[in-house]
Order: structure tokens, then sequence, then C-alpha cells
């Protein structure tokens, strides 16, 4: 059983890149952002407030696969509440069997899992075969993110898109419970200058080293 976990800031093409990886090698394939969004759309649909971690918590404690095919979810306010509800322990807490789960068991069909979000590597499996750590600079990161959005019928300007990043930057590394930050054995992959293409070429070539291909 192979598990490849991939952590990164947001936009930095994680994403693309753990879904790429885990066709390649045969592999299921987790974004565990969408259980955090999906905690904070049903908040926001309850008008449960982001900041109460109990009545989030109760909620992150009932999500199921199916919950997490909503379109709605891929929206920009909804990430930013993601966020939000991300930063309490008692979510983090009651995501955390779903996520262990999915790496152990992805199912028969399957060799293993690549999971991405921000605390792979170094809270939810630890041990897997490789972890690597995306990045990019984030003017390269809020453009792609405006043109996401701008594809998905949202009005809003680049100058709005690079602002909300930094903000999302900074509450994701500064906050107490699982912080992103690399794992001290992650592989550090900076996209700037990367086409989607080539990160996964690299992150191919270091995977294939671990799996001894
Ligand atoms: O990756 P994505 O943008 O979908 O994640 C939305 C938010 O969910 C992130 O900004 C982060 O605060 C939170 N998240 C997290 N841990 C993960 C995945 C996402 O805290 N493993």
């Amino acid at each position: 059983m192979t598990v490849i976990a991939i952590d990164g800031t947001f936009s930095s093409g994680k994403g693309t890149l753990a879904k790429k990886l885990a066709n390649h090698y045969g592999l299921a394939y987790l974004d565990t952002g969408k259980l955090y969004r999906a905690v904070a759309h049903k908040a926001l649909g309850k008008n449960i407030s982001l900041e109460d971690g109990v009545a989030c918590a109760k909620l992150a404690k009932t999500i199921k696969t199916s919950d997490l095919d909503d379109p709605i979810l891929k929206s920009g306010p909804v990430g930013a509440a993601a966020s939000k509800v991300s930063v309490h322990g008692d979510v983090r807490a009651a995501l955390f069997k779903f996520q262990k789960e999915f790496a152990q068991n992805p199912g028969k069909a399957f060799k293993g899992a690549v999971l991405d979000g921000r605390d792979i590597g170094t809270v939810i499996c630890p041990k897997a075969d490789i972890k690597l750590y995306v990045d990019a600079d984030p003017k390269v990161r809020a453009e792609r993110r405006h043109a996401e959005l701008i594809g998905y019928g949202e009005d809003i300007s680049y100058a709005e898109v690079l602002s909300q990043l930094i903000e999302r930057d900074t509450r994701d590394t500064t906050r107490k419970n699982a912080p992103l930050k690399p794992a001290n054995d992650a592989h550090l992959l900076d996209t700037t200058n990367l086409s989607i293409e080539a990160a996964f070429e690299t992150a191919k070539q270091l995977v294939d080293v671990v799996l001894g291909k």
C-alpha cells in the first residue's frame, strides 16, 4: 500500500498534481480541503457561527463521501469559510478518522492513496511513503485562482483575490492546531515557474525513486 501525502499553500497546484499522481500510480485520491469546505457549507446553510468550534465539530462528524461532490464547495466564499472552521481543534479531530480510514482502506481497486491538504504529512499520514510540499509565489497563485474564479462566473478582481489569498495563507500557517508547514521529511516543490506537466514530471521522478521504479 503506497501513501503519498501532499501539502501546500492555497492555489499552489497541489490538487492538480495530486490527481495526476493518483491516476498515474493507480491510487485513490482524497482532496481533504473538501471536508473542511463541506463543514463550512453546512454551517453557513444552518446559520451556525464559524467561530463555534463545538457546533462545527458536530457537523464535521456527519460528513459523508456524498457531501463532497457539490460544486458549490469550490466557490471562493466557501473556501474562505473553510479556512475559518479549520482552526478549531474539535473540527480537525472530528475529520481525522475519515482521512485516516481513506489512507488505510482506499478500496480494492487501488494500490494506495494520495491525500492533499495542509496537515497530511505532519498529522494525518506522518508515515506516508513520500511527502511533497507544494508552494508558489503568492502573485502567481493569485493569478491562477483569479482565472479559475472568473471561469466559475464569479465577479472578483485580481487585487481582491491576492488579498484574500494572503489572509488565508496567514490563517493557515499561524493557527494553533495543525498549522500548515512542511513536514521535516517533505520534498519541497516550487511551482512558480513550472507548468502542470513539469511539476508532475518532477514529482514523478521523486516518487519513482521511493517506489524503486
Ligand atoms: O485546499 P482548500 O483550499 O480546499 O482548503 C480549504 C481550507 O481548508 C484551507 O484554507 C485550510 O484552512 C483548510 N484545510 C485544512 N487542512 C486540510 C485541508 C484544508 O486546514 N488538510
